[in-house]
């Protein structure tokens, strides 16, 4: 395969409006969703992104059948579905599969799934999905040799499940679990994220029963059916923050369409303490955000937390932010026990970054200047681009299929702000 990167010619002030699309982390947990249905959902609002083109992909080998119908909806049929096997390389290859074990589980009674390794980030590992699955009565059992895992229970029956970790994974996967168990399942110390709120609103368009998603204690009563629907993803809240980041990070002024402000709160706080102004309001059709920048940033702390707290997601985009701040920011990075991969990439650029445990001590400098660097994950990617954007000179990131897996035609939206992003390719 060619090896692509984005030729970013950097110090250009981003102005204009740019308009947010279909929520990532919804649309990979809601797309395997829909196999709950036991007949046709449509699906709007999907990302052009490389994780939902694996997920079409991984949901047609078990011969689900879906399809681009016109209006760029996705319809999925579960009718035809042949196997509880997902055994593929794309299905070990991408993280979000592992919400297939949910869906088969509650639809079929059965699944067995191919599951990645770690991650760059972290260990990821799955116990708190599995707690869940075993808690509602099911067999599960980890080959950890070939990192298959198989589910399996006669019925499923509603129960109490405390998670010992707050997830977005496990909290998902096991209200997909839960919803068509027999009796009533509460599960406590959950995520709240927008996605993990998104998924439960799709459950309840499928005729579920699912209540409280979005606080501590989520509620499911059990449904022996679920019907088809038609749903619309919420817009994504990292893709927001990334260029509400940008435009803060190239001293832009930039209106940011289709968001919902209150998903945005904690960036917004972080990026008005760093001197920012960041204007809420809406157009009569769509929310928008509007970020407008006139000077460097300055210095702020921020600590990752569950939502609302500020999304581990935008750490590292932050952080390429303030590499040009005046002062001495700290970064405490509290959900994944490795994600600053990014900051060698930085330093290259000439960031002034020290690292301690969970802690990252950013000393700002007047400006980052372009370098050769390397995405090592999704928003690392996303860091470095922004820390393109801002440098002076020319940067070129390289490894950009981790960037598309997140990001809808991030260049052309760039691009559209003033920027000077080219995908490349030898
Ligand atoms: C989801 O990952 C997102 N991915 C991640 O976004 C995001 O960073 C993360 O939530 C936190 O918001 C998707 O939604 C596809 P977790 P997930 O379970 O569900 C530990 C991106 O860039 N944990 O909330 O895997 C885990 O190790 C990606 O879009 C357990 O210990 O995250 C981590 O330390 C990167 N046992 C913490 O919980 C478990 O069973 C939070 O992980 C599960 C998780």
């Amino acid at each position: 395969m060619q090896k692509q990167w984005y030729e970013i010619k950097g110090g250009k002030r981003l102005e204009g409006t740019v308009t947010i699309s279909g929520a990532k982390n919804a649309a990979v947990a809601i797309i395997p969703a829909a196999v709950l249905a036991g007949e046709t959902c449509i699906l709007e609002n999907l990302p052009h992104i490389q994780d939902v083109q694996s997920l079409k992909e991984i949901l047609e080998e078990l011969g689900v059948s879906v399809e681009y119908t016109d209006g760029d909806c996705m319809q999925i049929d579960s009718r035809t579905l042949r196997t509880t096997k997902a055994l593929s390389e794309a299905v070990s290859s991408m993280r979000a599969s592992y919400y297939l074990l949910g869906a088969l589980l509650a639809r079929y009674g059965e699944a067995e799934v191919a599951l990645p390794g770690g991650c760059v980030i972290g260990a990821r590992p799955i116990d708190q999905h599995i707690k869940g699955m075993r808690a509602l009565g099911a067999t599960v059992e980890c080959d950890v040799e070939q990192n298959i895992v198989r589910a399996y229970a006669d019925k499923l029956v509603g129960a109490e499940i405390y998670f010992d970790v707050v997830s977005v994974g496990a909290t998902i996967n096991v209200m997909l679990a839960a919803c068509m168990a027999e009796g009533v399942t509460v599960l406590s110390n959950v995520a709240k994220e927008p996605h993990v709120v998104d998924v439960a609103n799709f459950l309840n368009m499928m005729g579920a029963t699912v209540k409280g998603a979005g606080t501590d204690v989520i509620r499911i009563t059990g449904r022996p059916k679920l019907h088809g629907c038609g749903y619309a993803i919420i817009p994504d809240q990292i893709e927001t923050g990334t260029f509400m980041i940008a435009a803060a990070a190239t001293m832009g002024d930039v209106v940011i369409k289709n968001v919902i402000p209150t998903h945005m709160e904690a960036v917004s706080a972080k990026l008005m303490e760093s001197g920012a102004r960041v204007i809420e309001g809406d157009d009569g059709r769509d929310f928008y955000i509007r970020v407008v920048m006139n000077d460097r940033p300055r210095a702020i702390n921020v600590k990752t937390l569950p939502y609302p707290g500020f999304p581990t997601d935008l750490q590292q985009p932050i952080m390429a932010y303030l590499c040009a701040s005046n002062g001495i920011s700290t970064i405490n990075e509290t959900i994944f026990e490795n994600r600053f991969n990014h900051v060698r990439e930085l330093r290259r650029m000439g960031a002034s970054i020290s690292v301690k445990d969970s802690y990252a001590k950013v000393k700002g400098i007047p400006s980052l200047r372009g370098a050769d660097i390397n995405a090592s994950d999704l928003r690392a990617g996303a860091s470095l681009m922004v820390a393109g954007l801002a440098a002076r000179g020319t940067t070129n990131v390289h490894n950009i299929e981790f960037i598309d897996r997140g990001y809808e035609y991030i260049d052309a939206k760039l691009n559209a702000l003033g920027a000077e992003v080219t995908r490349k390719e030898k």
